[in-house]
């Protein structure tokens, strides 16, 4: 059987797009939608936001995406991380949940420079907003489109999976109904969407750090890359409820029990003025992470502190989930 290819749409009408020497052309809205090094680009507002946020150290590194050392060692050393730590949750959770099919097509929304994990599973198509990271997930996936994953170029019932990792949090408030309508659209009857999402949470380090307002918006909103639409756990499982997807699974992540990275980075700021408990425990961090077998140690032992917290805790004091969703077949 031939496989059906992945047909884009214009994502302001939702109708056919026809190839020409100067892009992509839907005759009804009379637009032309450019191709730039080969990345379809659909978008008309550019984000001052991301393209500035691309520009800083933490962007160039999103950029680069996800993928694998050459080197067999390093690949192995980053195996068992993945295996075993607080970060490697996210990756470990995916690989429960998504399953390889022959021909099955993946979206991953707001793909940054995109995962070489997904490519395990079938056929992915990236989208974002910006084309920076785009060039290198256009490297690792079948497809890279440059637009605004709450107005989706494809077809309804194209993807067998609907993806996203640390971007549903990023997403306004005021735009999330459109986006679960468009994923809810382009997943096939029967198909699986799961994210990866950052939200707000009632644990003590996170309460203590919205007490303080003008240092909570510039450490836990812009500079994280601009977490604009968290919210609370149970908030976010009930949008999926009222949008009529069925939950597959759902787990925590990020309780208080971070990485010592985590900790210098979100509090070697104005928070350490605020608390000396903080204070001790962003130079702490920075102590151990300037060995880096100690570091190493600190962090299996804060993998297994958290095992604990998170099973302890309730769901609202995470800070952010996994949730896994199956569209139904009817
Ligand atoms: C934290 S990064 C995550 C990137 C990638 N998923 C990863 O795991 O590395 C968030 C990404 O979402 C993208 N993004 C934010 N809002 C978007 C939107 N409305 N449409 C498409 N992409 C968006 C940003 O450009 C950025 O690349
Ligand atoms: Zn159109």
């Amino acid at each position: 059987m031939m496989k059906k290819p992945l047909n884009l749409i214009c994502p302001l009408c939702r109708s056919s797009l026809t190839q020409s020497g100067k892009g992509l052309e839907c005759t009804p809205c009379a637009q032309i939608y450019p191709i730039i090094n080969g990345i379809p680009s659909l978008i008309k507002t550019k984000s001052d936001f991301y393209s500035n946020y691309y520009k800083t150290p933490l962007g160039a590194l999103w950029a680069k995406g996800h993928v694998g050392f050459k080197n067999p060692l390093l690949n192995i050393l980053l195996g068992a991380r993945t295996a075993i730590s607080i970060v490697g949750k996210r990756q470990r959770f995916f690989k429960k949940i998504i399953r390889k099919k022959q021909d099955a097509w993946i979206l991953d929304l707001g793909c940054g420079g995109g995962h070489d994990l997904f490519t395990r599973y079938g056929n992915v198509a990236g989208v974002d907003l910006e084309l920076a990271p785009l060039k290198s997930a256009k490297n690792i996936y079948q497809v890279a489109v440059h637009a605004d994953i709450s107005c989706l170029p494809f077809e309804d019932e194209t993807f067998d999976y609907v993806v996203s990792s640390d971007v549903i949090g990023h997403i306004p408030i005021d735009q999330k109904k459109k986006l679960l309508s468009e994923i809810r659209r382009v997943l096939k009857k029967g198909g699986i969407t799961a994210h990866a999402i950052e939200t707000h949470s009632c644990n003590f380090l996170y309460r203590f750090a919205q007490d303080h307002p003008d240092l909570f918006k510039k450490s836990f909103i812009e500079d994280i890359g601009g977490h604009f639409g968290l919210e609370m756990p149970q908030a976010v499982l009930n949008r999926f409820k009222e949008h009529g997807f069925n939950l597959v699974k759902k787990e925590k992540i990020w309780g208080p029990v971070w990485s010592t990275e985590e900790y210098v980075y979100r509090f070697d700021n104005g928070y350490t003025q605020k608390s000396k408990l903080i204070k001790v425990l962003v130079i702490t961090c920075k102590l151990l992470n300037k060995n880096i077998l100690v570091h190493a140690i600190a962090n299996v032992f804060l993998g297994i502190l958290n095992y604990f917290v998170e099973s302890l805790t309730p769901f609202d004091h995470a800070q952010g989930i996994l949730l896994a969703y199956r569209k139904s077949n009817t």
